[in-house]
């Protein structure tokens, strides 16, 4: 047999007879032709059948073939200019290793399909083209962030997943039974990293978190996978920098590496690539005017008050207004988390950052300085109606040798929507869980 290639690396054998393993995408049919498009997992190419090139089983065998069935062909790589990936397959031997039955053929067609139905078959749809490429590029996200990290001094420390206590607030807690005691899925790793900021300086954290959110927006899952930095020693700016320089380097990773995928999803990078750091930095109070002119201008709908969280129109409406990532920080403490460190100047108000990205897609980073005082830390913990004996580890790092630190958590999903363009945040990840999805 000749040498077992993939259709990624298929370019390297021009000329050269290989063998491919993978799936039936689509077959056509024209005259004595056969255009057979196989996938492999790695890319989509399109076979060439000659009807006089080939025996009459293999002919016969391909004519046949149904969509999604396994096969492993035979080959002649050939250039083409025309082709998307660059290449072409002159067909010379097919196995197939499973055909899909006629009776029971594969439900998703190359034709539209609703996004009800694509979710009852999320564990089929992931082979389309334009699935696969976004799991790609979450790949590359990924590992751009683990890179960014690994090499600038940061060690990555895994916080646990089951917890006894809040660590974002009470309301989207996922109970879980823990031998008869009450545990909660996390929300987040921050309370943790805390601690292993202190012993090893920079670190990072980078897991599933779970939130019990009733919120059905196309921004929110109720299990995601966060990526959190914390810094001993760090302050609100050197966390702002810390974020610009993080997201930018992403983007600029995925151009470098992804711009295939990116194509294929259909996303425009010319908008990605205008990211770069320095990003607008905007004061609460200054997001708050923005707003409040919008809403006399008639370009949104409700009136913000100072002291509010923004919602989700109100991001948008922001965020739009800049061609990238804007960063506001120092938002009323009321609305934020009990660990936040007050701004020495304004304590109403906390040190604290949301990092909006552009076009629309809303928050993508939160993060803040960490509350440094042990007397404040226990006034807040007892103010959030939080469960003081669960937090008594938390206050050890206050009484050992506090110092100023901080960081943020990155939704990896939410990064993945904005960088791929995507409507919702249902096709960043294989399997999503949302409010009303557990399934497949
Ligand atoms: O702003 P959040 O709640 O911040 C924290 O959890 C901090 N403890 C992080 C830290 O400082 N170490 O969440 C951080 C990010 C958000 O900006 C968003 O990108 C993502 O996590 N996120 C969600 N993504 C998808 N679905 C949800 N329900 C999300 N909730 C938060
Ligand atoms: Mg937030």
């Amino acid at each position: 047999m000749s040498p077992i290639t993939t259709i990624a690396e298929i370019g390297k054998h021009e000329g050269q007879t290989v063998t491919i393993r993978g799936w039936l995408y689509n077959l056509r049919e024209s005259g004595k032709l056969l255009f057979p498009q196989f996938r492999d997992g790695s890319g989509v190419i399109q076979g060439v059948v000659p009807k006089n090139a080939v025996t009459p089983e293999v002919f016969e065998a391909l004519k046949t073939l149904t969509q999604e069935s396994s096969v492993i062909v035979e080959g002649k790589v050939r250039a083409d200019k025309r082709a998307p990936g660059g290449y072409e397959l002159d067909v010379i031997n097919v196995e197939v290793v499973q055909r899909v039955s006629g009776s029971d053929p594969y439900p998703i067609s190359l034709k539209e399909h609703g996004v009800d139905f694509l979710m009852e078959h999320r564990h089929l749809w992931l082979r389309s083209p334009r699935q696969a490429s976004i799991l790609r590029v979450r790949a590359e996200i990924i590992k751009a962030t683990r890179d960014f990290f690994d090499d600038r001094g940061f060690t990555l420390t895994d916080p646990p997943i089951l917890t006894p206590a809040a660590c974002e607030g009470t309301s989207t807690l996922f109970p879980v039974d823990y031998f008869d005691e009450q545990a909660f899925l996390t929300q987040s790793g921050q309370l943790y990293i805390e601690a292993t900021a202190m012993a090893l300086g920079k670190v990072y954290s980078f897991g599933p978190t779970f939130r019990a959110e009733k919120s059905k927006t196309r921004r929110h899952l109720t299990e995601f996978w966060m990526v959190e930095p914390e810094v001993a020693y760090a302050q609100l700016d050197d966390i702002m920098e810390l974020a610009e320089q993080l997201i930018s380097f992403i983007v600029k990773r995925c151009l470098e590496k992804r711009s295939f995928d990116l194509q294929t999803i259909g996303r425009d990078v010319t908008q990605l690539a205008k990211i770069h750091a320095p990003f607008p930095r905007i004061a609460y109070d200054d997001a708050v005017t923005m707003l409040q002119e919008a809403h006399v201008k008639g370009l949104i709908e409700n009136k913000f008050e100072w002291g509010g969280d923004l919602g989700s129109p109100d991001e948008t409406y922001i965020s739009s207004q800049f061609d990238r990532p804007v960063m506001i920080h120092r938002y009323p403490a009321k609305v934020k988390a009990f660990y936040m460190e007050p701004d020495p100047q304004r304590p109403e108000l906390a040190l604290c950052v949301d990092v909006l990205a552009p076009e629309g897609y809303g928050e993508i980073i939160g993060g803040s300085q960490r509350m440094a005082s042990y007397d404040l830390l226990v006034q807040r913990i007892r103010e959030h109606g939080l469960p003081e004996e669960a937090f008594k580890w938390y206050l050890d790092l206050r009484k050992f040798g506090s110092v100023p630190h901080g960081g943020f958590g990155m939704g990896i999903e939410r990064a993945v929507a904005w960088i791929c363009g995507l409507e919702h945040v249902r096709e960043t990840i294989p399997f999503p869980r949302t409010l009303h999805r557990l399934y497949p």
